[in-house]
Parts: C-alpha cells; structure tokens; sequence
C-alpha cells in the first residue's frame, strides 16, 4: 500500500509501453464497422501485439478473464466480454487495451461509434471524453487526487450525466493496477498530493441515466443497473516536473483546450 515513484529507467518503459498502447487503438479503428464481431477484434489485436509488437496483452488471463482486450457496447460500462455477436450500426463500444512491454504497462480505451452515432451516444461520449481531459490537465505535482475528481464530476453531472463511482483510475507500472486510486468524483484538496514521477491512469465512465451499475452473471462485465447509455475513455499520464506526460497519446491525437 504505497505510491511507487518511477525513476528515470523505469519513465523510459512506460513511455515505450504506452506507445505500443496507443499504437493497437489506431491499428483497430479500421476494423471497427459493422459486423465484425467483437471476438474478431479481439483477435486482431492479441495477433498484433504479440507478433508485431512483441509484447502481451496484459487482461488475458488477468484474475481469469478470458481474452485479450475489453470491449463494452453500450450500456455496458466496462470489462465487457469479447464475444461472438456482431457490431450494428448506431452501436457505442469502448475499446480497451492494456500492454506489457519490458515488464511496464500501457493502459488506454477509447470509444468508437458504428456509423452514425445517436445524440445520446454522442452526449455521453463527449462528456467522459472532455471529463477525462479536463482530469488530465490539472496533473502536476502539489495538486491533490480529490481535485482531479472533483473537476471530472463536476463537468459530467453539468452535461447531466453522471460517474460511475465502483471503478475507477489506478496506479500503474510493473503492476496493471496499484496505488494509488484515482477516483473520479471527490472533494477538492483531499486525498493524495501528486508528485513528480507517479503515473497513474484516469478512466472516468460517464452515463446517460443514474450512476448505479450492476454486474453480469460471468462475473467481469459491468453494466448500467438503468440500461442507460455509458462511455469511457482513459489514457496513462505521467506527473512531470511542470505538469503531465501523456504516455498512451496516439500519433494524430492532440491535447485538446477544454
Ligand atoms: N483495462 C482495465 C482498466 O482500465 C482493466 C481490465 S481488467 C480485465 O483498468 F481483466 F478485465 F482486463
Ligand atoms: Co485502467
Ligand atoms: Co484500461
């Protein structure tokens, strides 16, 4: 139960290993159309990373889940299942993929909308991305974990969504998940002061409807107790000297002024 600090050697693993993270969500993205089925993509990208990337797709046989990468449709939020059914236009899915390099990890999701999405999709798309972002911009050392998730509920619950409280951020470098956690609700100037060195992921899973979730019956995927729509995104974020590094930042993503 303590922060680890990365030390310059380790900073260098991450970055690699956030590179390679980012690099299956581009990869993916063309294959993302209607009826492919989310086992297909799960089978591209384990192939991928293992064979183009070298590297291993740190969910398999995490704590028993069964593939390589998550993959949530609609109302579900996260953790979800590749399966045999197939994407439908209009479909919302939350890719998320989670690499080991040289012993780090990488750990980014993103979502991605079959055709054209709805106005809800888009709402609540939106919302969790611009929440994370805001997160993301206020890294740096000396702020507090309270007033990153504070900054990202209060910009959800403003666009009338609301966050999803079990799951959240985590710590992450040799291990997929450790210290600390990175809640997305919260109190301003509570909780962990962030230093220099520390990476962490921030992941928030923003709904359409109430926040309440409930798990299904194969034990890992999550859904909204309401049926409602739910999005995430999440990047790996290092707390540099004068702020943040984003290590999962992809090739023609930029860091938006939100
Ligand atoms: N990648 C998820 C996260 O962001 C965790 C998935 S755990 C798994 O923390 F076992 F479902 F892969
Ligand atoms: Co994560
Ligand atoms: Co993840």
């Amino acid at each position: 139960m303590s922060i680890h600090i990365k030390t310059q050697e380790e900073i260098e693993k991450m970055r690699v290993a956030g590179r390679l993270t980012a690099q299956v969500l581009t990869m993916i993205e063309p294959h993302v159309i209607a009826g492919v089925t989310t086992d297909e993509l799960n089978d591209i990208c384990h192939d991928y990373i293992t064979n183009e990337l070298s590297a291993i797709p740190a969910p398999l046989n995490y704590r028993g889940f069964p593939k390589s990468i998550c993959t949530s449709v609609n109302h579900q939020v996260c953790h979800g299942i590749p399966s045999d059914k197939k994407l439908k236009a209009g479909d919302a899915i939350n890719i998320d993929i989670t690499v080991i390099k040289d012993e780090y990890h990488g750990d980014s999701s993103q979502m991605f909308v079959i055709g054209k999405p709805s106005i809800q999709a888009t709402r609540a798309i939106e919302a969790s991305h611009i929440a994370m972002w805001k997160g993301i911009k206020m890294v740096k050392p000396g702020v507090q974990l309270g007033d990153i998730g504070h900054a990202i509920q209060k910009y959800a619950e403003s666009k009338n969504c609301s966050v999803v409280r079990e799951y959240c951020g985590h710590g992450i470098g040799k291990n997929f998940h450790e210290d600390p956690q990175v809640l997305h609700y919260g109190t301003p100037q509570t909780g962990v002061t962030l230093e220099e060195g520390m990476t962490f992921t921030i992941e928030p899973m923003v709904n359409i409807g109430k926040r309440h979730v409930k798990m299904l019956k194969d034990n890992w995927t999550v859904v909204t107790k309401d049926h409602s729509l739910s999005a995430q995104w999440e990047h790996t974020i290092l707390v540099t000297e004068n702020g943040f590094e984003v290590l999962t930042l992809r090739e023609n993503e930029v860091v938006p002024d939100v």
